[in-house]
């Protein structure tokens, strides 16, 4: 079972070595928050330029998103050309495309130079119509696609379907096994040096100098580094500016077993909002969508629904094997934030908003990271700057952030529960208590009772019985069944009560 949350996905049988905690003070060139992807590949491409590096992370290694994605490696942005370009300038949307389509090359370059087995294969990924979409608006999507750099086709049917639906053939597109994939980053970092801590959860950081980072963990150990490098998928270092411009996301997979192997191996996705998602793994069909907002979970099952919406589009799944959620950061323009942290501290960098193309961020963070280090430049840094102005992402901005000003009126809203007795076991409910809220989590035998108040910002925690968690519907914040954070961008527990 994963250390934080209660499903399973696919990837999470694969072995990663184990690393000590923190067991005494450090000093280093460079720190890493975060072993997911980001944070290991950033690393790997700092020890190869000579730096001295230390990489920490609060679980395991792998056991964020990373551990919990589909792993599909594309260039086809996931909100369509048509709607990028309503926010961007083309520039803007071909600098993101292709920086996307490198990205695909240069986890490739690592794979074959590090000699890493982790099932990467190039294949073919098809955006197929949804029904919020007609043929005439699917040739837009073609021109608007051409206009940006991207290469694409038009397709009368799209494979694997049981309806007969055009889509868009994008070539070259890629897939693998992620935590095979960090697996053998991690081996090759190991041998230039880099240190790595397992278990070691940052609790604070703030600069000692002009120049210089100390970071707190939880287990009063102290780290002094030079630079800085935050890739805890959502930042925890950044309090405010970027979780005003980002919402968290939770959305849903399932792998089903098929009644005969594949003879096409391809991507899908659909135009649908929120969208779904589909590939193969180890023969398996693996399905994803049905995303909602963290913490305002919808009245329906999410699994029975995209299940449903599974066997409806292919005819040729049987059984569930695995079913799990994680979370996603979507920008409200599109567009993921890469490179320093907005704010007066120098030395500090951060990767985040990455929504479904985390795997491909974390290549383009691992180039625009290091060369922003190194010489304060890089050629994509300009459109994935964390400091950009939102332009037409504004109209996104105010109607997010007006609903995150709508959960605070949980403040003021009855218990969701009027005794103990009404939660079951292993499940979790809300009661007030004077002021504000308490929320209980019925363990076998007894309540485990915290403040319900997020520390990161005050919202009110909501009951996630999927995972049995602790869920910040504001910023996306999670703690397990006893308080413990498990994601940010909260850095502490929920208070005892
Ligand atoms: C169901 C699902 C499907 C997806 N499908 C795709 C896909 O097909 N293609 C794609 O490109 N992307 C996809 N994504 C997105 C992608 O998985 C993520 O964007 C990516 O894994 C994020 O990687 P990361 O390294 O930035 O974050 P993570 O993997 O979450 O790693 C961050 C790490 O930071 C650690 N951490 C947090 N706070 C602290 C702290 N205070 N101290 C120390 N450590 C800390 C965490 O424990 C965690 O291990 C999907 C995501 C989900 C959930
Ligand atoms: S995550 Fe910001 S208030 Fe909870």
């Amino acid at each position: 079972m994963s250390i934080k949350d209660r499903t399973e996905s696919v990837w999470e049988q694969v072995q990663l070595p184990y690393f000590d905690s923190i067991k005494n003070n450090q000093k280093t060139e460079i720190c890493i928050v975060g072993g997911g992807i980001t944070g290991v590949s950033i690393a790997y491409e700092m020890a190869l330029r000579g730096y001295k590096v230390m990489l920490v992370e609060a679980f395991r290694i792998g056991s964020g998103q990373t551990g919990r994605t589909t792993a599909h490696l594309t260039c086809q942005l996931e909100e369509q050309f048509l709607e990028l370009l309503k926010m961007h300038d083309e520039e803007t949307v071909r600098v993101f495309y292709e920086a996307h389509r490198k990205a695909i090359d240069l986890i490739e370059e690592n794979i074959l130079k590090e000699n890493i087995s982790c099932d990467f294969k190039r294949l073919d990924g098809y955006l197929f119509q949804g029904t919020n979409f007609n043929q005439e608006k699917m040739w837009k999507e073609v021109e608007a696609a051409r206009k940006c750099g991207a290469e694409l086709e038009y397709i009368e049917t799209v494979p694997l379907l049981n309806d007969e639906l055009p889509g868009l053939c994008f070539k070259n597109q890629a897939q693998f096994n992620p935590l095979k994939y960090i697996s053998g980053l991690i081996k090759a970092i190991r041998k230039m040096d880099v240190t790595i801590y397992e278990g070691t959860h940052i609790q604070d950081m703030r600069q000692e100098d002009r120049e210089n980072w100390i970071l707190l963990t939880d287990s009063g150990y102290q780290i002094n580094a030079h630079q800085l490098i935050v890739a805890t998928n959502t930042p925890v270092n950044n309090r405010f500016h970027i979780h005003t411009r980002q919402s968290a996301y939770r959305t849903y997979a399932m792998s089903f077993k098929v009644t005969s192997p594949s003879t096409e191996n391809c991507l899908l996705w659909d135009t649908e909002d929120p969208y779904h998602y589909i590939r193969f793994v180890d023969g398996a069909l693996v399905v994803g969508g049905e995303d909602h907002r963290t913490g305002q979970a919808p009245d329906h099952d999410p699994f029975a629904l995209l299940e449903t919406w599974a066997r409806q589009k292919f005819s040729f799944i049987t059984e569930v094997i695995h079913k799990w959620s994680g979370q996603v950061f979507e920008p409200m323009d599109q567009i993921g934030f890469i490179g320093r942290n907005p704010g007066l501290e120098k030395n500090v960098y951060i990767s985040t908003g990455e929504s479904g193309l985390g795997m491909t961020s974390a290549a383009i963070a691992s180039k625009i990271i290091p060369d922003l280090i190194e010489n304060n430049t890089h050629p994509w840094a300009a459109v994935f700057d964390p400091t950009r102005p939102l332009g037409s992402g504004l109209k996104d901005f105010v109607i997010e952030n007006l609903n995150v000003a709508r959960q605070y009126t949980d403040w003021i809203t009855p218990s969701e529960v009027t005794s103990l007795d009404e939660i079951p076991v292993d499940g979790g409910g809300l009661i007030r208590e004077g002021v504000t809220k308490t929320c209980f989590y019925h363990d076998a035998d007894h309540f485990e009772k915290k403040s319900a108040v997020c520390t990161h910002l005050g919202g009110i925690v909501h009951w996630n019985d999927i995972e049995k968690t602790w869920d910040c519907p504001c910023h996306g914040s999670r703690f397990n069944t006893k308080g413990k954070v498990i994601e940010g961008p909260s850095l502490s527990d929920l208070m005892e009560k």
